[in-house]
């Protein structure tokens, strides 16, 4: 093998091109890998410039590198030698010896712009490990799709054959410990070959698999032409086999009519074929023939016939090179997924995450039927374009990859170090789903918000797949941890009772903004109640709980933590006795109200004013009607810290205006109110009364009841307005016409914008009349 020449290595436009200094390197296999240098890697986090450096720091040398991101790769390389640098600086270029930079890295970067004036030699990453390849017989797995799969397959059955391959694969696999290993002991070389950039021309391999080429990266190249001259002279390189898949009619062209050339797949012609295959749930299995004879059955522990196809490659190159068909099953039999190839994330009875790194049509279609096959209820895909120049070119496509997805959610592009495109987002997918007629798709434009909009709708049964080559992953990782918790809450509040992830709290405050809640959940219980609070106490999660919302102002960010809102079962029980009436803590005050006017008790019918629960009522001590809620209260049942249960009568308990310190730490199950009675006609007439106030003096516009509590010396509401500040607004925020305690959401008003009003009304108060409003509505949650 020899190291090709820089005429081919680079485009031939590339501006890298004519500062090349290699006249130094007549042999950089041997630089490599006989001798011990120091060398610098020019974006060393990139998935295969990690492998590269772990390579030469096997290989002995003094390894640098530099990237403006760190990875758990870097960290890892560090541990074992690399010296890193977070940040680009040209005098990296000086203390190396030899540099090496991704394709990522663009032309203006100090590291590149330095080797290139003092002439330091400067090498791409392919070419430095095509020279890493040469000094051992090489293996290149190249194609557009399932390359790493079939790379660490590859790997992995010839480390199991015995063949003590080393290899350099574009994924963390986990199954062969790193993504790139240098073995002394054996002959071979397995590497990944990255079609991307035209660096596969690199390799002077003795055998190449080709898994199929097809019209892909046109950032880079013209056309599906452009692609096959690359295939093409790769083919022409290689000394040995040639191994390719005749279902794929470019590279059956391509290669069918090379010497020798073996082919495989599932057509009558191929030399290793497969037949009857059979798709299981996580795996396969399936018959394989060479030239007619049968030479077993093999079984394969990763999903999809895609895979399939994969292994039938394997399998003709591991036997070409005389493994034993038994020897090979079995340890395909053994084989795990590459990091983000058909990743599971989580697996339950309920729900199944899994993490995939399809971002071309044909890869998305495939892995897509890979998921469908499982058999889950509902297919749910969150996927991130990968680069604006994909977008555009494979837009049909894409708007048909994703038929078997029931729930499509699309986010922003990942530009992988390319400009944007006018015109080009994830709209443009979008709408060619749309136009395909696929009625479930939406649109996401902020990638940190796809975990909580798909967690939001998940059902059990669902199976969640991530796709995409940019960072989609980390979403499902955050939905992955949370659906943890969230189904250890489950198991605490049963089947009866309802856990919710990233509950939007603008559906549950009456205010109607405010941002979702970590967990939502729903116990119907007393006791499922404690079991919550003794979990949050364990797992060190922040509790929080809400009534009907009323007298709340949830930031944009939400809660985070558990929420929890008390509903149904004990906490919706209503009882009177005597002149006693009981309400459990979701109980609506106007119920109470109610309770008592059919009971013929009076006292309470101020109560029907109030938009709040027992739970809420209590916690705030609310009032109306120049009431106020413990006046009425006789005992109160809560939970304490630990989850055990008290009750307490009134006279031990601490109140003030609009205050109950007993609440801030414990949480109300139960409350029992006293009524005295009275003549239903009474009782109505007060009722009429509370409810002509309200309907005269407050609006019926979204908003969280008084914003202030009342000053010693002045209503709010009448401070507001002579400050002349009633209707005075911020966005979509507005003090009410109607009472100037009250700010209105006009639609859409967000909580910062609310906030922003409180503020001004505030500040003003404070300047023109020296008043320091206090507000009444409890402000919790995080801002966005
Ligand atoms: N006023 C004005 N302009 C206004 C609003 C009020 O001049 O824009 C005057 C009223 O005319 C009245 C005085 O201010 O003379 C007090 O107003 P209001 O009678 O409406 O009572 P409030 O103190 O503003 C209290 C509770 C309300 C409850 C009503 C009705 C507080 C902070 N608010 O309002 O409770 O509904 O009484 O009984 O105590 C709540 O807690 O969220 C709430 C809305």
């Amino acid at each position: 093998m020899k190291l090709t020449s820089e005429a081919t290595a680079a485009r031939a436009d590339s501006p890298h091109k004519k500062f090349r200094r290699r006249d130094a390197f007549p042999d950089l296999s041997r630089f490599l890998t006989t001798e011990q240098h120091r060398i610098h890697l020019v974006g060393v986090a990139g998935s295969g410039m990690s492998g590269l450096a772990g390579l030469l720091i096997e290989l002995g040398h003094a390894v640098s590198g530099s990237d403006r991101v760190t990875t758990t790769e870097t960290e890892r390389l560090q541990r074992l030698g690399l010296r890193f640098h977070e940040q680009h600086l040209a005098e990296h270029a000086d203390t190396a010896d030899l540099v090496v930079f991704s394709s990522a890295i663009k032309d203006d970067n100090p590291i590149l712009l330095t080797a290139r004036s003092c002439g330091k030699p400067l090498f791409r990453r392919a070419e430095a490990v095509a020279a890493i390849m040469q000094a051992k017989r090489g293996i290149v797995i190249a194609g557009m799709h399932g390359k790493t799969t079939t790379s660490a397959m590859t790997a992995h059955v010839l480390r199991e054959g015995g063949l003590h391959p080393s290899h350099y694969v574009g994924a963390e696999i986990p199954i062969l410990g790193t993504n790139a290993y240098w073995n002394e002991r054996g002959e071979y070389f397995v590497a990944e070959g990255d079609e991307s950039d035209g660096t596969l021309r690199c390799f002077h391999p003795e055998h190449a698999l080709i898994l199929n080429i097809e019209e892909e990266h046109l950032d880079f190249y013209p056309d599906l032409a452009a692609i096959e001259k690359v295939f093409a002279q790769l083919i022409d390189q290689t000394s040995g086999s040639v191994l390719y898949n005749v279902d794929d009619p470019n590279t059956a062209r391509l290669c069918g009519k090379r010497k020798r050339a073996v082919s495989y797949g599932f057509s009558e012609q191929a030399d290793y074929r497969g037949a009857d295959v059979e798709l299981q749930n996580f795996g396969s299995s399936f018959f394989v023939f060479r030239r007619g004879e049968k030479l077993g059955q093999a079984t394969l522990n990763v999903p999809g016939e895609h895979n399939v196809h994969n292994a039938l490659g394997v399998i003709a190159l591991a036997s070409e090179l005389s493994i034993p068909f038994d020897k090979i099953t079995a340890s395909l039999r053994k084989f795990e997924h590459a990091r983000r190839r058909f990743e599971i994330k989580y697996a339950s009875d309920r729900f199944l995450l899994v993490d995939d790194y399809a971002h071309h049509p044909t890869e998305i279609r495939a892995t897509l039927r890979a998921a469908k096959s499982i058999g889950r209820r509902r297919l749910v895909t969150m996927f991130q374009p990968h680069r604006f120049s994909r977008t555009k070119a494979l837009c049909r496509e894409f708007g048909s990859a994703f038929d078997d997805a029931d729930r499509v959610m699309i986010t922003d592009v990942y530009p992988a170090s390319e400009p944007p495109i006018p015109g080009i987002t994830g709209r443009t997918i979008v709408d060619e789903i749309v136009r395909h007629a696929h009625h479930g798709v939406t649109y996401q434009p902020h990638l940190q918000s796809v975990h909580r909009d798909v967690g939001n709708m998940l059902e059990a049964g669902d199976l969640v797949l991530s796709l995409g080559a940019g960072n989609i992953h980390e979403q499902l990782e955050i939905l992955a941890a949370d659906l943890v918790i969230a189904e250890k809450l489950k198991a605490i509040v049963g089947e009866e009772g309802e856990v919710r992830l990233y509950e939007p709290l603008s559906n549950h405050t009456t205010l109607r903004v405010g941002g979702p809640a970590q967990f939502w959940v729903e116990p119907r219980t007393e006791q499922t109640f404690a079991e919550l609070i003794r979990f949050c106490r364990d797992e060190h999660l922040p509790l929080f709980v809400i009534g009907r919302g009323s007298n709340l102002l949830v930031r944009d960010g939400g809660i985070r933590g558990v929420v929890v809102h008390p509903r149904g079962g004990d906490f919706e029980k209503i009882e009177v006795d005597g002149c006693e009436i009981t309400g459990g803590a979701g109980v609506k005050l106007r119920q109470v109200a109610y309770a008592a006017r059919a009971a013929n008790l009076g006292g309470l019918e101020w109560m029907e004013g109030i938009p709040g629960t027992v739970g809420g009522g209590l916690r705030m001590n609310a009032g109306a009607m120049g009431a106020q809620t413990f006046e009425n209260v006789t005992r109160v049942r809560y939970l304490d810290a630990e989850g055990n249960s008290h009750v307490k009568n009134r006279d031990e308990l601490e109140v003030f205006y609009r205050r109950f310190p007993l609440l801030e730490k414990n949480f109300a199950v139960s409350a029992t109110f006293c009524g005295q009675p009275a003549e239903r006609a009474e009782i109505d007439t007060r009722l009429r009364e509370s409810q002509e106030k309200r309907r005269t003096t407050q609006p019926v516009a979204k908003s969280a009841g008084c914003i202030f509590k009342n000053p010693a010396t002045i209503p709010a509401g009448k401070l507001v307005d002579e400050l002349g500040l009633k209707n005075s607004r911020v966005g979509n925020a507005r003090v009410s016409r109607v009472h100037g305690n009250f700010i209105v959401n006009d639609g859409d008003a967000t909580a910062s914008e609310v906030l922003e009003l409180i503020d001004e009304i505030k500040s003003v108060a404070r300047q023109k009349r020296g008043i320091e409003l206090e507000t009444e509505v409890e402000i919790v949650g995080e801002p966005e």
